[in-house]
């Protein structure tokens, strides 16, 4: 039977020291993980622009985004406590309280979107820029993710700008939004 015999066999058993999150690194990956926080409390001031408006869908829609962010925000925040790297948590911004319409609203949404997809791709160069593989591996997920979210906003907003801000469309693009919060808010999507 095998049983260590002394300190340089248990040593030899554990192995090398594990590989740290560079610090360049660990510094960028804590300030997306304030950006994550900034976008859920965006999209909560977004959600409670469509209470103001009485678009029940659109506040839904936009309530979804506010937990998925915070997931976003989590997922970070756990890939810095599993690599043993420090955890800087900041104050969160402050995001707009008022809107110029559901298009504007959207406009927004999507240039804040357009905002994030640029620094996950800053974040992958910071990665390989200090070769550290896991750290590019683990941000492919949000570089996918950011794809989608601009594609689905995209839609969106093409189909708000044919509508405009009132009337009936805007009404029935209300329910679309209900809908599909709906079905985010079950398969976790959005
Ligand atoms: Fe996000
Ligand atoms: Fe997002």
């Amino acid at each position: 039977m095998w049983a260590p015999e002394g300190p340089s066999l248990v040593q030899d058993h554990l192995g090398p020291e594990p590989v740290m999150i560079p610090a360049p690194v660990t510094a960028a990956f804590n300030e997306q993980l304030n950006r994550e926080m900034y976008s859920s409390y965006f999209y909560l001031a977004l959600s409670a622009y469509g209470e103001s408006l009485g678009l029940r869908g659109i506040a839904k829609w936009f309530m979804v985004k506010h937990q998925e962010e915070l997931t976003h925000a989590m997922k970070f925040y756990r890939y810095l406590v599993g690599q043993e790297a420090t955890v800087v948590l900041r104050e969160i911004a402050a995001p707009p309280a008022r809107f110029g319409g559901v298009v504007d609203a959207f406009e927004q949404t999507l240039a804040h979107e357009r905002q994030v997809t640029r620094s996950i791709h800053g974040l992958v160069d910071v990665a390989r820029e200090h070769r550290d593989h896991a750290s590019d591996i683990f941000l492919h997920w949000f570089v996918t993710e950011q794809i989608e979210e601009e594609a689905v906003v995209s839609d969106i907003l093409s189909r708000l700008r044919l509508v405009g801000d009132g009337g009936e469309g805007l009404y029935l693009m209300d329910k679309e939004l209900e809908q599909m919060a709906a079905a985010n808010a079950t398969t976790g999507a959005a």
